[in-house]
């Protein structure tokens, strides 16, 4: 495994994502998180994982427990990263959502605490006046925002009076609006950029087409997987199926390759099996070259997926399909 070491922290370039722990919109049912969820947190452990990302709302608190309860003796070895949800992002809310983080987490500190979301009303002030109590009583390590601007994020700072390590957003190969600001600031400052989603939700594993779409609430609400788009979506496939053959690899392993490629960003992907997590965790150890790189850059450039108004109808068709699928219909 390959380390990202920034303001004292020390992550794995390579992350596990727990979103998927128990939550019914990514379709995976009570049984992956019975007989799946625990042996992913045991072997990423094992392959140098430390960074497990999870969050309160996660399953509504499920994904907490199951991290807690899989990490057990070995908490020592996990970075553990968790977010509170920022509705009411006052000091005392923040505060006593750390600690109901910690009694599911079943540890006495918490690795990295990310506000989940900018509040579109509340400033950051107050929530950071929370996370600056909770630090200075050691039970955050490091404070963290997720899905901010740039310009947010610098203003977190100022309310925090520290540094805020870690920006979680979405970075791959589709979405690389990162690069233009958040990534250079994070190399230029010393912080992290947390790269979510990044296979596009499995997008990038080549594993779907037009005619074979993932089930599952949250990827049928997600306009890339509609047969139009995975139908525009192929060029890019294919231009990372021809790298990963030259490295005789998986295209999943060459997208997470490249988003990491950059310094100080780590990816957290999440995984539907133990195999998904040592392709994942091997992809750390991949190289690609400047213009494997620009390849794929260039691919993913020529990706132009239907977007807005264009899409509405696809998705109402994609939601009606679920409920029916649901209804056994
Ligand atoms: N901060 C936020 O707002 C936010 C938002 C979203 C996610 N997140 C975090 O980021 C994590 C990852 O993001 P994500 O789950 O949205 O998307 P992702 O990591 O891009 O996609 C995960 C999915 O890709 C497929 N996959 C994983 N490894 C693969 C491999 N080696 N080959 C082929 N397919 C593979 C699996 O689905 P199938 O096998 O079923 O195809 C897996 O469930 C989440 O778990 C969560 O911790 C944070």
């Amino acid at each position: 495994m390959r380390y990202v070491e920034a303001g004292g922290a020390r992550l794995s370039a390579i992350g596990l994502g727990t979103w998927q722990f128990y939550a019914p919109e990514w379709g995976y049912g009570r049984k992956y998180a019975d007989t799946v969820a625990r042996p992913l947190v045991a072997r990423a452990l094992d392959l140098g994982i430390n960074l497990i990302d999870t969050a309160e709302i996660y399953g509504l608190g499920r994904s907490e427990r199951i991290v807690g309860e899989a990490l057990g003796q070995r908490r020592e070895e996990a970075f553990i990263a968790t977010k509170v949800t920022p509705v009411l992002p006052l000091a005392p809310v923040v505060e006593q959502r750390a600690r109901a983080s910690l009694k599911r987490l079943r540890t006495d500190r918490i690795d990295l605490y990310q506000l989940h979301w900018p509040n579109p009303v509340v400033s950051d002030g107050p929530a950071m006046a929370g996370m600056r109590r909770l630090i200075d009583e050691g039970v955050v390590k490091h404070a963290g925002v997720s899905n901010y601007k740039l310009a947010r994020w610098q203003s977190a700072e100022r309310a925090l009076g520290g540094p805020v390590l870690t920006n979680q957003v979405r970075f791959n190969l589709v979405e690389r609006r990162p690069l233009l600001d958040l990534v250079p600031f994070a190399q230029s400052e010393g912080r992290i950029v947390i790269a979510y989603s990044p296979l596009a939700q499995g997008l990038l594993g080549g594993r779907y087409d037009a005619d074979n779409r993932p089930s599952g609430a949250i990827r049928r609400a997600n306009p890339l997987f509609l047969p139009e788009n995975l139908e525009r979506a192929a060029p890019l496939i294919d231009v990372l199926r021809e790298v990963a053959r030259s490295h005789q690899c998986t295209p999943a392993q060459v997208a997470l390759a490249w988003v990491i490629r950059r310094p100080n960003v780590v990816a957290i992907p999440g995984a539907s099996s133990v195999e998904q997590l040592e392709a994942n965790a091997a992809a750390a150890e991949l190289d690609l070259t400047d213009s494997e790189d620009d390849q794929l850059s260039a691919a993913a450039d020529r990706f132009e997926p239907v977007r807005g108004a264009a899409v509405a109808r696809g998705l109402a068709e994609s939601a009606l399909e679920t409920v029916r699928m649901r209804l056994g219909r």
